[in-house]
């Protein structure tokens, strides 16, 4: 965990994150590297849609490689690949909050976390 907390900080990824990351942007999505032969065409990537519940649970919804969409119906795995595919599949380093259209206020607003704040 700190390793990837320590990739993610200094943007400096070498062969990647390391298998037991989870990422997570907002309470209804996160992705997670899976170990061993996990759809290597993803690079190693799990991507998940979650429903958090009222009662501060998280349900599963969807988990799976590039089968797996969102809220907009596109793949998670697509897109990620596509902005982001010299960068183990992370946005952040690439896009950032434009890339989904949205200011870091309506991102920090939308993060419902309080282990975030
Ligand atoms: C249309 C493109 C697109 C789709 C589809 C998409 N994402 Fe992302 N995602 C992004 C962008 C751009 C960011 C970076 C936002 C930022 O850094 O503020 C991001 C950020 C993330 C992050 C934080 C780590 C990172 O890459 O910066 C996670 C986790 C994530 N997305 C998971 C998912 C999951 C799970 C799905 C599908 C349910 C999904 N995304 C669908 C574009 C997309």
């Amino acid at each position: 965990m700190r390793k990837a907390f320590r990739k993610t900080k200094r943007g400096k990824l070498g062969k990647g994150y390391p298998v037991g990351t989870i990422l997570q942007l907002f309470p209804f999505e996160a992705m997670a590297k899976r170990g061993g032969t996990f759809n290597p065409e993803g690079g190693g990537w799990e991507y998940v849609t979650l429903k958090p519940n009222a009662d501060g649970s998280t349900e599963i919804l969807k988990r799976g490689a590039a089968e797996v969409t969102g809220l907009t119906r596109n793949s998670c795995q697509a897109c990620h690949l596509r902005l982001a595919s010299e960068h183990d599949s992370v946005c952040e380093f690439v896009v950032g909050p434009e890339g989904l259209g949205l200011t870091d206020d309506l991102i920090t607003g939308l993060q419902t976390d309080v282990r975030c704040k």
